[in-house]
């Protein structure tokens, strides 16, 4: 039987760009599938993926805090309650639609300063011209980080969203991505911590939970947490947009017709190649999942990618249509730890493809142009992105 880790070591069909075929087949051969030498349990089904993303009694996020004493492992994502809510409550005041909506000039200013820059050469390479800026930009300025540090950015996230990649030549393992992020960010902590400004970070310095400051290394996750989650992420976000839209002829141009279905568009996009595919438990105790007996400490895989294509949810899930509707898709997972960035990802994902479709009355990949894929299996989505189009 295929299983989760075949599919990892590179089986030719199951390569990194196309996980769907494989994550049908579990969904139909072996939906809650323990591996036999890992002992690691994955779920592939809808209702499995949303009960394992929800039910954080039975499946506890503190997989990170335990292996060690990584920033992240201290952020709220790898928190379970009370902890998560006090940390959660802390940041989501800044996340709310309201007050991202604020941000939207800035980000339209952003996006039409990237678009400026490649407009008239009628070619780009869509992630390192926009879909990678973009977001870093955006998340940088809310936590108050000067644009001179923005240019490690990269390296470091992606380094940390490839843990089990070996680092390309000049790039950082994961282990030195942390260690040299927790440093930068524990010199800015320092500086805003004597001389606040109008920053997130200022204000995590200052956040007090029952009258307790927030330790170093939870300031220092919180701030890698979100450049981390906030950047690759958005990135695939609109990467992956571009693909849905070069596979399917007569998308854009209907968007270009109709901007009203731009945020349908999102959520399909989302859906269909979403830019997390995995996220990670770890069984608290003796739960029944689909028949399966979980065992304390176990492993668990919610495959979020599988989920989202799983046919007694979205009918003819294989096909990407920009006007689904119910579209109650999974990629920014359920319950608690319901991404904080959601509303930040969809206003900079929209605000870019309003941009997009008024600028430009095509945009295609270059043919042959060899795309370079994330190397793993939690996020999804292409390093480089070639493309060409035509000014409106
Ligand atoms: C398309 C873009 C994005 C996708 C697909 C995405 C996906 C996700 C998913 C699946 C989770 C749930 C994790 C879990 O259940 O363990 C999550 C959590 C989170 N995301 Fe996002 N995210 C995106 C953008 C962002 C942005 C822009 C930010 C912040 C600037 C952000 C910050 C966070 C944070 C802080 C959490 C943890 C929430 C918690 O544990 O309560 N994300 N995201």
């Amino acid at each position: 039987m295929e299983t989760p880790e075949r599919r990892e070591a590179g089986e030719p069909d199951a390569e990194a760009h196309n996980p769907f075929p494989w994550y049908e087949w579990m969904r139909r051969e072996s939906p809650v599938h323990v591996d036999p030498q890992s002992g690691a349990l994955s779920v592939f089904g809808y209702d499995d993926v949303q009960r394992v993303l929800s039910d954080f009694e039975a499946f506890s996020s503190e997989r990170g805090r335990r292996e060690g004493s990584s920033a992240l492992g201290a952020s709220l994502i790898s928190s379970d309650p009370p902890r998560h809510r006090q940390l959660r409550n802390l940041v989501t005041q800044a996340f709310t639609p309201r007050a991202v909506a604020l941000l939207a000039p800035r980000i339209t200013a952003i996006i039409d300063e990237l678009l400026d820059q490649v407009a008239a050469a009628g070619r780009m390479d869509f992630i390192e011209d926009l879909a990678y800026p973009l977001p870093v930009i955006v998340i940088a300025e809310m936590l108050g980080i000067p644009a001179s540090g923005r240019a490690q950015f990269r390296r470091w996230s992606d380094a940390i969203v490839s843990p089990g990649a070996a680092p390309a030549p000049g790039q950082p393992s994961f282990m030195d991505a942390q260690r040299e992020m927790a440093m930068y960010f524990g010199r800015l902590i320092a500086e805003r911590g004597a001389e606040p400004r109008d920053d997130l970070i200022s204000h995590l310095v200052a956040a007090e939970i029952d009258g307790q400051r927030l330790s170093a290394i939870e300031l220092i996750g919180f701030c890698v947490l979100l450049l981390v989650a906030g950047n690759e992420t958005t990135t695939n976000l609109l990467g992956n947009a571009i693909l849905c839209f070069d596979e399917q002829p007569g998308a854009y141009e209907r968007l270009r017709e109709q901007p009203g279905l731009i945020p349908d568009a999102v959520e399909e996009v989302l859906r269909y190649r979403s830019p997390v595919q995995s996220m990670f438990r770890s069984a608290t105790g003796e739960t029944d999942l689909g028949g399966v007996v979980t065992r304390p400490g176990q492993p668990v895989v919610a495959w979020i990618g599988s989920a989202n294509r799983d046919e007694t949810v979205f009918p003819n899930a294989h096909i990407f249509d920009i006007e689904r509707t119910p579209n109650r898709h999974l990629a920014f997972g359920y319950g608690i730890h319901f991404c904080l960035g959601a509303p930040l990802a969809r206003l900079e994902a929209r605000l870019a493809l309003e941009a997009l479709t008024a600028r430009f009355r095509d945009i295609r990949r270059v043919p042959d142009a060899p795309l370079r894929w994330m190397e793993s299996s939690i996020v999804y989505g292409v390093k480089n992105l070639p493309v060409t189009f035509t000014r409106a």
